[in-house]
């Protein structure tokens, strides 16, 4: 039985994840394939670099020593699992993009890291040793079951447990751009506030933190933005569509001296951290 913030979180998420699929069928499930597709892309934004000057970063190293084992749940490419790997006995990352997990690996090869693991599943999937610290950055507003996620991430924890999610609405920034092509405003994800509720009725008491994070994305040219947009806004791949969005992105992206930019220089990302172990048995909440 699921209380009623898990009800909301589950019913948010599924009509996300539908509105998604009837835009670009096959796009609601956010399998494996769509991480896949997306993983050099992701990879080159979300770099290691930009990992060491993130707030969760700074939040991470607090919570972890030498003698850590910790845990990546959807490391993606992988970028807090490497930059923490130098200062912690052994990272795990989860992940259920093999493209994903290809790139981490390969990083960790490169630049000499023997204390990374990978593996390939999804967390619900996925069976994985305890850790002193496990955490999971920007996954769970894809989860539709997020009980069964969180209770997993906290059983598999000993010292600390930490989600890291985005505190701003990105659909808010993107909304006249949705409305303009799709008429309507989007279906909204589940907020990190959402998540607090959750992780109450689950029993965890966490600590909420709400740092700012710099926007990172950049885009050489407005066409090389008009191909991200098209793909962020659910849209067809099609000359007109490709036309229309260059025109209104040349007038709302912000030239900054790294290239052209969304309008934020940073956004609120909200950092949820408890102390594992405290939660009430599945089934009586
Ligand atoms: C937005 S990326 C975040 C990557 C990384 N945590 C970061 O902050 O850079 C989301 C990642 O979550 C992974 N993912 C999606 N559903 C998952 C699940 N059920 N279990 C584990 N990972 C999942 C995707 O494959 C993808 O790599």
């Amino acid at each position: 039985m699921r209380g009623p913030a898990a009800t909301r979180w589950y019913k948010l998420v599924q009509a996300r994840l539908a509105e998604m699929e009837r835009l670009q069928p096959g796009r609601g499930a956010m399998g494996a394939a769509f991480w896949d597709s997306r993983a050099k892309r992701f990879a080159s934004r979300m770099s290691v670099a930009t990992a060491t000057t993130d707030p969760f970063y700074r939040r991470l190293r607090r919570a972890t020593g030498r003698r850590s084992a910790v845990l990546d749940v959807g490391a993606g490419p992988g970028r807090f699992t490497l930059a923490l790997a130098p200062h912690v006995a052994t990272v795990t990352a989860v992940d259920p993009s093999g493209r994903m997990l290809d790139i981490c690996r390969r990083q960790a090869r490169t630049t000499g890291l023997e204390n990374v693991t990978c593996i390939c599943g999804t967390w619900e999937e996925t069976e994985v040793a305890p850790a002193h610290v496990a955490f999971s950055s920007y996954v769970l507003p894809l989860v539709a079951d997020a009980p069964r996620f969180l209770r997993k991430l906290d059983a598999t924890a000993t010292e600390r447990a930490l989600l890291y999610l985005g505190a701003h609405s990105a659909d808010a920034i993107m909304d006249p751009l949705w409305r303009h092509f799709h008429g309507t405003p989007r279906k909204p994800g589940p907020t990190y506030l959402d998540a607090v509720d959750v992780l109450r009725e689950l029993g965890f008491d966490p600590t909420v933190e709400v740092v700012e994070v710099p926007t990172r994305v950049r885009f050489k040219t407005v066409a090389d933005a008009a191909k991200d947009y098209r793909d962020q806004l659910c849209l067809p791949d099609t000359p007109e569509i490709r036309r229309e969005l260059r025109g209104l992105l040349g007038d709302w992206l912000i030239l900054r001296s790294d290239g052209l930019g969304a309008p934020l220089k940073t956004v609120p990302a909200a950092i949820l951290s408890w102390r594992p172990g405290a939660g009430v048995p599945a089934g009586t909440s």
